[in-house]
């Protein structure tokens, strides 16, 4: 009878005794003429799995010598408790199968501790350290949790395009998407490039967010979330920003912004709790080797209330507080990560939701406040991460929301669809948008966005 293999995750959980099969990359082999000790990993878990060859019932063959940390095997034997191992068990091998080998003098990975930094230039084998395993792990866990929290409470998944000819949030830093020949575009007759005869007849680029399109699917659904990944051309090269970045984006009509901070305050707890019950070994490693207080972190955002309070009345913390910011801070400037980190962390020692922001410093689609200054937009603003959730009430008005537009000179004509929704059976609704990868900073600890996503794009780094 031919053995099934087993992943380790599963096999450290057997009871000893039977003949396993386990397949996977050494991490390390060492031992000496007698007995030799191969730690075992396939990805499955952050432990390994101890292969233990004792030379007096184990003949190793002519490749065993080519078995070095990064190589692939197989190996055939018996599960046996373990004393040693930190494991329960062990495979007391009887044979090993050598797929493939990894130059000792070569391989990248032959020695344990390297920097993020150096790990970044070589992305494409990172995911084989145990931090990067615990991260992409835990990444995978967080986006299932995300599909499964959305539609065990009635919230359809909705596609939203990638490629778009709107700009949604106005801030204007986007990657054009085009067929034409980029050294000698068609031109029209004032010189300008002839985007009638790209690709979609139109200028297009890559979506900053599934938004618009995610209010059209909530006015038709009621409540939907999108999921995918958004694309931003700031020249931002900070640890909190990437080119091309996942967002979470529900939309739900008839919620005002109270419950929408409920359910952005829900959903983030939710999530952290998710982690929490079933990430636990990769949480541990990180919390030992990463951040030392990861775990207490986590538990104490599951367990407390966030702070909900206007923008106006942070600015005045913020102005009264004293503190020295390499920002200055007054009534109607764009909050900076310093004063958010400031209120989090020095002020009130828990998140904290903003609402009620300056028009000017928001996006056109937000509900407009009757002081004429504010708009209902909020921003969840979370310890080490600054802001991690933003969204708003929307404005529902048709005439409010095109005063605004003319206010702000913008170019409506490939918007005519989203106007509609004003137009016809217009209702409150409200969303927000969850940066993963900002989420994935909070939950691991690390502490630098480019290692919280497989292949991180940022400016001048496209490379894997
Ligand atoms: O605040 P933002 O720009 O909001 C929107 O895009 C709205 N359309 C969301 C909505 O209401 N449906 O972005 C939302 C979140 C931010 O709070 C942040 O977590 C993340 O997306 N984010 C980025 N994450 C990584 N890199 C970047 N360059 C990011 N820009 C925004
Ligand atoms: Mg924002």
């Amino acid at each position: 009878m031919t053995l099934k293999r087993q992943r380790v995750s599963e096999l450290l959980k057997e009871t000893p005794g039977k003949e396993v099969l386990a397949k996977g990359w050494v991490r390390t082999k060492r031992g000496n003429k007698n007995i030799a000790f191969i730690a075992l990993n396939d990805g499955s878990t952050i432990n390994n799995i101890q292969i233990v060859c004792d030379f007096s019932n184990f003949t190793p063959d002519e490749t065993f010598k080519d078995i070095t940390t990064g190589s692939a095997i197989a190996v055939t034997g018996k599960l046996v408790e373990s004393v040693g191992s930190g494991q329960k068990v062990e495979i007391q091998a009887e044979k090993i199968e050598l797929y493939g080998t990894a130059d000792p003098e070569k391989y990248p990975l032959q020695k344990k501790g390297h920097s993020m930094e150096f790990l970044r230039e070589i992305a494409h084998l990172r995911p084989r350290t145990n931090t990067f395993g615990a991260v992409l792990r835990i990444r995978h866990a967080m986006a299932f949790a995300i599909h499964k929290y959305f539609n065990d409470r009635g919230f359809y998944y909705l596609h939203t395009p990638i490629i778009t000819a709107s700009d949604a949030e106005g801030a204007g830093a986007m990657f054009q998407v085009t067929t034409l020949n980029i050294d000698n575009p068609p031109r029209r007759e004032d010189g300008k490039v002839d985007f009638s005869q790209d690709f979609f007849g139109r200028h297009t680029n890559l979506t900053v967010s599934g938004q618009l399109e995610g209010e059209l699917g909530a006015m038709a659904l009621g409540n939907i979330y999108t999921f995918g990944p958004t694309f931003r051309a700031e020249n931002s090269n900070t640890p909190r920003h990437l080119a091309e970045f996942w967002m979470i984006e529900p939309e739900m009509a008839f919620v005002e912004i109270d419950e929408n901070m409920d359910v952005a305050e829900d959903f983030i707890k939710y999530l952290v709790r998710y982690a929490l019950d079933n990430c636990m070994d990769d949480l541990i490693f990180l919390n030992n080797m990463i951040d030392k207080g990861l775990i207490e972190r986590l538990k104490s955002v599951v367990s407390t209330d966030f702070v909900r309070m206007t923008y106006t009345e942070a600015i005045d913390i913020l102005v009264k507080s004293g503190a020295k910011f390499e920002y200055p801070v007054s009534w109607g400037v764009d909050l900076q990560s310093e004063h958010e980190r400031y209120l989090v962390e020095q002020h009130f020692g828990k998140p904290v939701i903003l609402t009620d922001y300056p028009k000017d410093i928001k996006a056109f689609y937000m509900k407009q406040n009757d002081d004429g200054k504010t708009v209902r937009g909020m921003d969840v603003l979370f310890p080490k991460i600054g802001e991690i959730i933003g969204g708003s009430q929307r404005e529902e008005s048709y005439d409010k929301l095109m005063a605004r537009i003319n206010e702000l000179h913008m170019d409506m004509t490939n918007l005519w669809w989203y106007l509609d929704t004003r137009r016809f059976g217009s209702a409150p609704h409200s969303g927000f948008g969850l940066g993963f990868e900002r989420l994935l900073l909070f939950v691991t600890g690390m502490s630098n966005i480019r290692d919280v996503i497989p292949f991180p794009r940022t400016p001048k780094s496209a490379e894997f």
